[in-house]
């Protein structure tokens, strides 16, 4: 009786409706919609699937297709790429509805939703380029070039976290995929999280480019540290600085992701070279996009240049 009663319940609270809209790629999909106290929230099949608030605004499919990926990183199939046949779309897409109910893509309007592409991008592009000064097509052109490291130093085996993430004997953990991953505990972190055994098999991440998007884009929307905002909160606005934040001069905005992802490799220098690459493929691509880099904002917020690191003296990745 009593679970007869919590169904009903569940009815008196759930409106249901189905409506059906045409989408770009796949016609037809379903757009599921519920109100529970007063909130609206959606499910919209394979690309933004479990009810969600974000589900019910446009999904990456609606604004953001083929032609446009090409455009962006219209080199990455040239003979002399590293990573000819790797990277496509359809991987793009299907790493990314893993975190569209999450707010990837899908927060804010459209603009905003264009601008976190454009950003995300912005890193991966800067990471696996290998356009230089005089490259044909001008060196912003030459995004997804690669999908690993091609020299490593090293393995990356950091023994520190043997007993949580031990290395397998045999494994290199140098840096793979779209926003590359270094060391042990990064690929034992990203396997836990994608249900992928990345600590024995970090060669995963090179042979497929869904599992190369989606480990970073789980690097977009995860925090370094449980006090520290994601990438993804402190680009889309969910983040509010606190003091200390303030004092120094963290501020919400393309410059901060870059303080989250890399810190002080990158921020708190200056504007030099390592910062001024990535943001210039932002800024490409919110142009490519037709957004306009004047969106960007100031300076201040754009870049890290004088912002201090998050976390100053860790061992972040380097490029
Ligand atoms: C959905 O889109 C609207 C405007 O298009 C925006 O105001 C709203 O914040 C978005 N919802 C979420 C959860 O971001
Ligand atoms: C979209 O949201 C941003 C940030 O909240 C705002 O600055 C902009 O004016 C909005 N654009 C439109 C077209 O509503
Ligand atoms: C690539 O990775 C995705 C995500 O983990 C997985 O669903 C898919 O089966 C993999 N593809 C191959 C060919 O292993
Ligand atoms: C604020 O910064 C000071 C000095 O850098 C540090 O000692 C303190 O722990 C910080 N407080 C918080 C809440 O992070």
């Amino acid at each position: 009786m009593a679970k007869l009663n919590a169904v009903v319940l569940l009815f008196a609270f759930f409106i249901l409706l189905t409506t059906t809209v045409n989408g770009d790629e796949s016609s037809n999909t379903k757009v599921q919609v519920k109100y529970k106290h007063g909130k609206k929230y959606c499910d919209k099949g394979w690309e933004c699937k479990g009810w969600s608030i974000y589900c019910c605004n446009l999904t990456i499919t609606d604004y953001f297709q083929t032609y446009q990926f090409e455009n962006l990183f219209s080199k990455r199939n040239t003979p002399i790429a590293h990573a000819v046949g790797f990277w496509d779309y359809h991987s793009f897409i299907n790493a990314a509805s893993l975190f569209e109910p999450l707010g990837f893509g899908t927060t804010g309007n459209k603009t905003t939703q264009m601008m976190e592409i454009a950003a995300f991008l912005g890193h991966v592009g800067s990471k696996t380029s290998c356009g230089y000064g005089v490259a044909t097509g001008g060196p912003l052109a030459w995004g997804l070039c690669y999908n690993h490291e091609m020299s490593p130093a090293q393995t990356y085996c950091d023994d520190y976290y043997k007993l949580t993430y031990p290395c397998t004997p045999g494994a290199e953990y140098y840096g793979r995929g779209a926003i590359p991953i270094y060391w042990n505990y990064n690929y034992g972190a990203a396997g836990e999280a994608l249900k992928v055994n990345l600590l024995d098999h970090p060669e995963y991440i090179e042979q497929n480019a869904t599992l190369a998007f989606q480990a970073a884009i789980w690097k977009w929307m995860t925090p370094i540290k449980k006090s520290q905002p994601s990438a993804h909160d402190a680009f889309v606005g969910n983040w509010k600085p606190t003091k200390n934040d303030t004092m120094e001069n963290r501020v919400p905005g393309f410059g901060a992701t870059m303080n989250i992802l890399y810190g002080e490799g990158v921020c708190g220098q200056g504007d030099v070279d390592s910062m001024n690459n990535i943001v210039s493929h932002y800024l490409y691509y919110l142009d490519l996009l037709g957004v306009g880099r004047e969106r960007a904002g100031t300076h201040d917020v754009l870049t890290c240049a004088e912002q201090r690191p998050f976390n100053p003296n860790t061992k972040l990745a380097a490029s």
